[in-house]
């Protein structure tokens, strides 16, 4: 399909009657390269409904900031039915001073993943890391009660929000020895017993985990947490889960990844992989993009051949708000979505490896709607009229349009459907007057926007996860 995007004049005179003085104009949609799979909002094709029907769940983390990120939250509510707070449960802000918690930051992420059905792991309690100077200054006599009023007034007040709790995160150093942190330091390897009976007394329903980096292949650090594991089941410390945190380099997936997941399973404990991300020498090239694809494809086939992989969760979003650009000077482009949360080829293997169609995932085929657009545009505003047909054999019963804004336009109104959200990208949904469409049949909706100058039409629209033909 040719690619033709409409560029309209921009009259200079102020907008006088909507339609009336403003150029209008019919165009060819521009149909760019379609999405390889669902957008945000696209319930049958999204990342969330492929994992859950193969029993695992997909997550992502995101930090309290991300809330203000329209087009992050819309991938996020859509794509992901698992959310980690990024930091806003650690200890530096739940407890920055002995016995002063503030759990608001995480309350707001806990609000956003309920309002979006999605579940929580909770990230986490006891960390060498992000850790308060008042902990790691008290005497070792006082370490261990600190330690356990933190996790009991953390967990008690989150009981029977959370799915799980990564209780003890990193308590390893790369040789396998324990971290010499504030609590080894205080209580020797018994701290980690401790503070997963603390965390049971104070929630009986949320699975308990401990969680690290680079034990994902055999290695001595994954053979230190594999004893560690095999020791607390044999004492009966309750124990239901390890996560492998996953921040891979690229191309550097350990070829011992599904041998080590299952060796732990086989101790009686879940897996997970809990931070996914990918991370590239930047700039990314075509075959870089190509090979973290691959990366990502081999995670999902790994976790699902491990019986006992719980799901996966991806640290952030997309590339625009991961860490690894600040922590690894020179990388970056580590996630499935790029700078302007655009899929990359990460997503469509990730989906694909989810048992997606290659090209589109949707069990409504390419081709059963069409689109047709007019743009009415003023110096600072425009209007649009966008019409969609039912090109399929059966009736749709409840449509959601989505579509790409162009750069620096803003819905400000709408009628006949209601869009959100106001820029990037937009998802069209029915009102409770004009959902059903039987085959042959149209319907139209409009909406007003302010734009800085680009007066395109919209691109990429997808109904119901399925891409759209343009006229
Ligand atoms: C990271 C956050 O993403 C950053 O925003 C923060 O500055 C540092 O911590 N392992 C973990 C996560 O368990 O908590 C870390 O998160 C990434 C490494």
């Amino acid at each position: 399909m040719s690619v033709r995007t409409l560029r309209l004049p921009r009259p200079r005179h102020a907008r006088r009657a909507f339609g009336a003085a403003a150029v209008t104009a019919v165009a060819a949609l521009a149909a760019a390269t379609l999405l390889p799979t669902g957008q945000a909002g696209a319930a049958d094709t999204t990342l969330r409904s492929l994992a859950e029907s193969k029993g695992i769940y997909f997550g992502t983390a995101m930090t309290q900031s991300d809330l203000n990120n329209s087009a992050l939250t819309a991938i996020a509510g859509s794509q992901f039915g698992m959310l980690t707070p990024g930091n806003e449960m650690k200890w530096d802000t739940t407890e920055p001073a002995r016995g002063s918690f503030n759990f608001a930051p995480a309350d707001r992420l806990v609000s956003f993943a309920q309002a979006n059905s999605m579940r929580l792991r909770g990230h986490t309690l006891v960390w060498h890391s992000q850790l308060p100077s008042w902990v790691s200054g008290l005497p070792t006599t006082q370490v261990k009660a600190a330690m356990e009023n933190h996790i009991t007034n953390e967990v008690a007040h989150y009981k029977g929000k959370l799915y799980s709790w990564d209780v003890v995160n990193e308590p390893f150093n790369e040789d396998g020895s324990f971290r010499t942190d504030a609590f080894y330091n205080a209580m020797g390897s018994g701290f980690v017993a401790d503070a997963l009976r603390t965390a049971r007394a104070a929630d009986t329903n949320a699975k308990l985990y401990l969680n690290d980096y680079n034990i994902e292949g055999r290695n001595p650090k994954s053979d230190a947490m594999y004893n560690l594991v095999k020791s607390l089941k044999s004492q009966g410390v309750p124990l239901d889960g390890v996560g492998f945190q996953a921040h891979f380099v690229l191309g550097q997936v350990p070829s011992t990844f599904k041998a080590n997941l299952q060796r732990f399973v086989a101790l009686g404990v879940n897996v997970a992989v809990t931070e996914l991300d990918d991370r590239i020498q930047l700039p990314a090239t075509t075959a870089s993009l190509n090979q973290q694809a691959s990366d990502y494809a081999t995670v999902v086939d790994t976790c699902l051949a491990v019986t006992g992989c719980a799901g996966i969760t991806q640290w952030g979003v997309g590339d625009a708000d991961s860490w690894i650009p600040g922590t690894f000077p020179g990388y970056g482009a580590a996630t499935m979505y790029d700078a302007n949360y655009r899929p990359k080829p990460a997503y469509t293997a990730t989906a694909t490896a989810l048992g997606g169609g290659s090209t589109s995932p949707s069990p409504t085929p390419a081709g059963s709607c069409k689109v047709t657009g007019t743009v009415s545009a003023w110096n600072s505003g425009l209007t649009e009229d966008i019409t969609i047909t039912n090109t399929g054999s059966t009736t749709i019963n409840g449509w959601s349009l989505a579509f790409t804004l162009p750069t620096g336009q803003t819905v400000t109104s709408s009628w006949n459907a209601s869009l959100a959200p106001a820029t990037g990208q937009v998802a069209a949904k029915n009102l409770s007057y004009n959902g059903a469409l039987a085959p042959g049949a149209s319907s139209s909706f409009g909406f007003q926007a302010t734009h800085t100058g680009n007066t395109s039409l919209p691109s990429l629209f997808s109904l119901n996860g399925a891409p759209c033909t343009t006229a």
